[in-house]
């Protein structure tokens, strides 16, 4: 993984492992023992790791911020936060603003893969004008997660409703090598500029805590205008 992520240019990786209701309190995020076991690798390809979570939301998961706070994106204010795929819970948006209530900010990951099929539909731009962070998965932009998701994804992206791209790596196969197509795919339709502010400067700003705004594409061709009426955000 890590060659990989060298060979695309990226000098930091956030480990975000999954976690459960069930898993907080007793399962922190990378172990001091893992880090320092890792430390040679990460070291040769001069790529550093740091530490977080990817909470799966649930109705209960803000009653004890204290615990939530070992799985913020390196110490930050910031939250990764998930549900799962296909699914957008009746509690979804209660739940995120009780996160927000105990001070996090959270940045919904995979957003384009949350119930687009069925009546639960939620609306992106809602939740952005809350205050909630959209983290797509670069991947997604290409079809490695289906149609439907890359469809959203695009129109997200296009709808200027994202703040950052991710890999959603779990390990060194297909999400890992899909994100340098989407690198790619990025690069082509928003220019150079877009990875840059989806790579570069939200995840610092992110790191250090900093405010972070979704990134509004300078250019819109004529099937992306078409497409974006059809997806209604
Ligand atoms: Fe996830």
């Amino acid at each position: 993984m890590l060659d990989t992520y060298a060979s695309l240019g990226f000098s930091t990786v956030v480990a975000t492992p999954h976690v459960t209701i069930e898993d907080i309190g007793y399962q922190g995020s990378i172990s001091d023992d893992l880090m320092r076991q890792v430390r040679p690798a990460t070291t040769a390809f001069s790529i550093s790791i740091q530490r977080a979570g990817e909470i799966r939301l649930d109705p209960g998961i803000a009653a004890e911020p204290h615990l939530l706070r070992g799985y913020t994106l390196d110490g930050s204010r910031y939250l990764l936060v998930d549900f799962s795929s296909g699914s957008w819970p009746f509690y979804a948006e209660d739940t995120l603003f009780q996160i927000q209530m105990q001070g996090f900010t959270p940045i919904l990951a995979h957003p384009e893969r949350y119930g687009w099929s069925t009546d639960q539909r939620y609306l992106a731009t809602d939740l952005v004008s809350r205050g909630v962070l959209l983290q797509v998965t670069l991947g997604s932009m290409t079809g490695t997660f289906g149609k439907s998701a890359a469809m959203n994804a695009r129109a997200l992206l296009q709808a200027g409703l994202v703040h950052v791209l991710a890999s959603d790596a779990h390990g060194p196969g297909t999400r890992l090598t899909a994100a340098g197509r989407g690198i790619e795919w990025t690069i082509k339709h928003y220019g150079e500029d877009a990875i840059e502010q989806f790579l570069i400067d939200a995840p610092k700003r992110i790191l250090a805590s900093e405010q972070v705004g979704p990134f509004v594409p300078a250019h819109r061709t004529g099937w992306q205008s078409t497409l974006r009426n059809l997806w209604p955000f």
